[in-house]
């Protein structure tokens, strides 16, 4: 017991030390064990005050889990500023202050995760991770939430729920099917080159140390003049990229379904920190004709050879967290959490992205989840949005003058900030209200150019990966996903058309009766003593 802990505890005038259990209203628990009865073995009393108190508190233990992303894991660390895009100064591009003095150092938060199970399900899962950083900057909170692939599967967000729901489980049986993926997917020709990708080994990192990760959506830069440029994101491990095969993943998920959460937390308690270089591409602020695809397209790669991957900095994590529950599943990550120097792109994704996280997170943690120490800033907060269930606003907020809880005023209270350059936007917006798609989808181009690209293991990891999935899948589906790869490359169609028969005629599929493998157990179903 410390000196401070003495004192208190003599001025409390109770016998409580370091280590005694408590109740939360600060009273030592005499007997943790025993409920209060009428006698040892009568009914219970309703002053049971610490029973009653620890028994309802354990009933609200959990919160609603992330409708997705609900599996994953966190850790502390800093970001480190080269000072420099590449070789030329920050500053030329953005005047966002957590990347400039080379060397500086920004505290951060970061959460890896898989998208579509539930919060204990199997890390091994073939499913897109996420890697959302939060970083505490000087200018207030940035967070960049993006996935360790670099595109994504549809590039409107009116399309995400529908997409969702096809990806898990039926609603009506609850059991997971490839069937209905492949139909929402075969009738969204956008998702081919993300497809690609997911049934490669890309699909299945070996651990979160060894994956990518990527901002996926298009942001902005502007400088201090208020010139701005479009932006893509993507980290790099520096220890090096390990994908698993089905049949590695498998295994692993024999034996331990929360791997990667056990493998980051285990290297960053020996002191091996993980550490990721962050690169930028660069491009003007455009339509681009001379691109074949629209640069805001989020099912597209920017390609290198023409945007190259400029380092800005690094990032290494270097502390876990103490409180999973507090630190990790209440922190709240969204793309409308951006500092000066960075704005939104009109990539149709990233804006409706941008309601979805905050609207969500006042549901799953609450409306004043701003004040958690994960996601509340390491700046000042001085906010006229108070109250709400829960309300722990530092006195502090107010300002100066806590009697004006309004703006603007002539008496007093808080201020607006001086105005600051927001570049104009593109004078395509004087145009009607529509919903239509965008002019140069090319939903094949860049999958084929994956498709060869990949090495030959690669390759034929995802052909037979695809023809497993599609060998239970109805003809029409078969034959439009066929399609779908033919376009996009003539053996890749070719190779998955032939996977689907040969896997067809192997009719691999377990039927139930194979699920009831076990042997009969009978011999004390009566229990003892016959
Ligand atoms: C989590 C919506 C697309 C990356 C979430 C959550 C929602 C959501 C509601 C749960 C957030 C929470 O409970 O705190 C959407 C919508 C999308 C979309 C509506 C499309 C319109 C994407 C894309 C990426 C992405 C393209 C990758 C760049 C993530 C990540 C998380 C997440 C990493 C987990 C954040 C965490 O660790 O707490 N998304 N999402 N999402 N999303 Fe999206």
């Amino acid at each position: 017991m410390n000196e401070k802990d003495t004192n208190q505890n003599e001025q409390k005038g109770q016998d409580v030390h370091r280590e005694t259990l408590t109740t939360r209203q600060g009273h030592p628990v005499r007997d943790n064990q025993n409920i209060r009865t009428i006698g040892d073995r009568g009914p219970a009393t309703l002053e049971n005050y610490h029973f009653i108190e620890k028994i309802s508190h354990f009933d609200r233990e959990e919160i609603p889990e992330r409708v997705v992303h609900a599996r994953g894991t966190g850790a502390h660390g800093y970001f480190e500023t080269y000072g420099k895009v590449g070789d030329e100064p920050v500053e030329k591009y953005t005047r966002a202050k957590v990347f400039q003095g080379a060397g500086k150092r920004t505290p951060l938060l970061v959460r890896f995760s898989t998208v579509g199970g539930a919060k204990d399900s199997p890390e091994t899962a073939r499913d897109p991770r996420g890697f959302a950083v939060k970083m505490y900057t000087e200018d207030g909170n940035w967070d960049l939430v993006g996935n360790n692939l670099k595109i994504f599967f549809i590039r409107d967000a009116m399309k995400f729920p529908d997409m969702i729901h096809a990806f898990k489980a039926d609603p009506a049986s609850n059991i997971p099917h490839p069937q209905r993926m492949f139909d929402f997917v075969s009738r969204s020709p956008e998702a081919t080159h993300m497809i690609t990708f997911l049934f490669s080994p890309w699909g299945i990192p070996a651990t979160y140390r060894h994956m990518q990760g990527s901002g996926v959506n298009t942001y902005k830069w502007v400088n201090d003049k208020g010139e701005a440029v479009l932006v893509k994101y993507h980290w790099e491990p520096k220890q090096g990229i390990r994908n698993l095969t089905q049949e590695e993943a498998d295994k692993i998920q024999a034996k331990n379904v929360g791997h990667a959460t056990q493998d980051l937390y285990e290297a960053i308690e020996r002191g091996d920190y993980p550490e990721w270089e962050l690169f930028v591409q660069i491009m003007e602020d455009d339509y681009h004709d001379e691109l074949d695809f629209d640069p805001l397209d989020d099912t597209k790669l920017w390609p290198e050879d023409k945007f190259p991957w400029l380092p800005v900095g690094r990032m290494v994590l270097d502390r876990n967290p103490v409180d999973f529950h507090a630190e990790i599943e209440q922190a709240a990550f969204g793309t409308g959490v951006l500092v000066d120097g960075m704005d939104f792109s009109d990539d149709k994704m990233l804006q409706g992205r941008t309601f979805s996280y905050s609207d969500t997170q006042r549901y799953r943690i609450g409306s004043n989840y701003l004040q958690l120490p994960s996601n509340a800033p390491k700046t000042a907060v001085r906010t006229n949005q108070m109250r709400g269930q829960m309300d722990h606003r530092d006195p502090n907020e107010a300002g100066d003058n806590p009697h004006i809880n309004y703006e603007p005023s002539m008496i007093g209270g808080l201020q607006e900030a001086p105005k600051g350059e927001r570049p104009p936007h593109r004078p395509t917006f004087n145009a009607a209200a529509m919903s239509a798609p965008i002019d140069r989808p090319n939903n094949y181009g860049q999958a084929g150019d994956t498709y060869r690209s990949f090495e030959n293991w690669e390759r034929d990891e995802l052909i037979n990966n695809l023809s497993e999935a599609l060998a239970v899948c109805d003809k029409r589906i078969q034959d439009a996903m066929v399609e779908h790869f033919t376009k996009a490359d003539e053996d890749y169609g070719r190779r998955v058309k032939e996977g689907i028969e040969q896997k067809m005629q192997e009719n691999e599929t377990m039927t139930a009766d194979e699920y009831l493998p076990g042997r009969e157990s009978g011999k004390t179903k009566f229990g003892l003593g016959t």
